[in-house]
């Protein structure tokens, strides 16, 4: 893999990693049709074996009776080691993975692409998609990509480049924006766009969760690998939990707004509790006002803080109505209920990209998750930052959190950001 160096720029990387797997890949997928008579094995790639990505290497050999994952990656030994006994023990007749196609390093997502599969699932920390996802389509593979899509504005514009080609090379993008595929949300919020509650005015949405893991640093431990092995709480990783997590709820809202993106966004965040360093240099609580043009807003909070009220909702209010969203409820005018139970939405993602790649008809999720991104890094930008950002001044951001070289070791952290100290780059 063309390692980064000091001095190179992630777009110098983009460049390497993408034109080195197109020169060494020898099997690329000729879309769409080569599947449509379902007798064809579809090999899947797993890129990042952790939680998720174990997660989505069950649901999609659920999703596709003669599909296998027949090549995995991931940065660590240890991690693919047991994501791979995992799979082997829940879905042996699936896995066809042996020693010489599990790959470790960081540029294991490489080999996995170079390996022959026809799909990759895309599960790595966030940091790595635009050069995993550049990397993928350029080498012809249909891709599950997880949110959010990158931690930076560099990388969403990378991001969305993949989608054009992918849309050009007729390759299925499936995002792991889930809600996407949750039954009660789609109908919910297809109602609200057909006016159960008149016009959207304003959206509140919540992300109020307890701590998450965390792995204490060993000895032998360099910089970077406690740093990758700790990812969430490094914003270069993660994005910090504005982006990781809170996106799906921004997401949502921002589905709500009809996908239009805010025109500003102002707002606060900081570090009250998980101040050790331990926990990097994310934030632990976020709460911001997006505002369109016409005067619509979403309200948006997120806290991840051990010990306190734990919440994840959506409230919509609109001219003739409001709806409860992740109880699937619309009050006013028109009252409403979801009744029943919506499939595994985890599922239902794959279902749809592997009917996709059986179909020859492509998914492209581009627009949204790339959209979702942005709005998710536009809040951080202005909690770090203290200012009012325009979706015009975001999209012209160069801030590119890329540490200088990926190698395994010494890595200054990058201090937690101070509002008013720094302007958006
Ligand atoms: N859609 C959802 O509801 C949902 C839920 C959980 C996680 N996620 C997303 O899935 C992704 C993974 O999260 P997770 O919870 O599985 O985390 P995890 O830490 O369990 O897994 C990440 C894995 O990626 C590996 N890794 C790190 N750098 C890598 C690299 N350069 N190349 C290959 N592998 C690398 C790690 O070693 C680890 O095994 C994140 O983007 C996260 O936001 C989505």
């Amino acid at each position: 893999m063309p390692r980064q160096t000091q001095g190179e720029t992630r777009r110098d990387f983009l460049k390497a990693s993408t034109a080195a797997v197109s020169a060494a890949t020898l099997v690329t997928l000729p879309a769409g049709g080569v599947f449509a008579a379902g007798t064809d094995a579809i090999r899947i790639g797993l890129i990042g074996c952790g939680g998720r990505g174990t997660g989505a290497a069950v649901n999609a050999v659920t999703a596709d009776s003669n599909a296998k994952i027949t090549a995995m990656g991931d940065a660590f030994a240890d991690r693919l080691a047991s994501s791979h006994e995992n799979l082997a023990k829940t879905i042996s007749d699936k896995v066809d993975c042996p020693p010489e196609r599990r790959y470790v390093g960081i540029d294991a997502y490489r080999k996995v692409i170079e390996s022959g599969v026809d799909v990759v699932l895309l599960a790595s920390p966030p940091h790595f998609r635009p050069a995993h996802l550049a990397a993928a389509i350029k080498a012809g593979k249909h891709v599950f990509c997880e949110k959010p899509v990158a931690v930076d504005v560099p990388g969403v514009h990378s991001v969305e480049q993949s989608c054009k080609l992918a849309r050009e090379k007729k390759l299925s993008i499936v995002s792991g924006l889930c809600f996407r595929y949750d039954e009660p949300k789609v109908e919910t919020i297809r109602r609200i766009h057909d006016g159960a509650i008149g016009k959207p005015l304003v959206v509140y949405t919540r992300y109020l969760t307890g701590l998450l893991w965390n792995h204490p640093r060993k000895p032998e431990w360099s910089d970077m690998e406690w740093q990758l092995r700790n990812w969430l709480y490094f914003n270069w990783l993660s994005g910090d939990h504005i982006v990781e997590q809170h996106i799906h709820s921004l997401d949502k809202a921002v589905w709500v707004m009809g996908d239009e993106p805010p025109m500003a966004a102002v707002g606060v965040g900081g570090r009250e509790v998980r101040t050790d360093a331990a926990f990097g240099n994310i934030y632990d609580h976020f709460s911001i006002v997006y505002t369109y043009a016409d005067g619509r807003r979403i309200h948006s909070s997120c806290r991840q803080m051990g010990n306190c009220f734990t919440d994840v909702e959506d409230t919509v209010i609109g001219t003739e109505g409001s709806c409860d969203l992740m109880k699937h409820a619309i009050e006013g005018a028109r009252p409403w209920k979801f009744q029943g139970h919506g499939k595994n939405m985890y599922q239902s993602e794959h279902d749809a990209l592997f009917a996709a790649i059986r179909s020859g008809t492509p998914i492209d999720n581009g627009s949204y998750m790339c959209r979702s991104t942005l709005v998710a890094i536009m809040g951080r930008m202005v909690a770090y930052t203290g200012e009012r950002i325009t979706w015009d001044q975001l999209n012209a951001s160069t801030e590119d959190l890329t540490p200088p070289s990926y190698e395994m070791g010494p890595l200054p952290m990058a201090p937690v950001a101070k509002p008013g100290v720094k302007l958006i780059g």
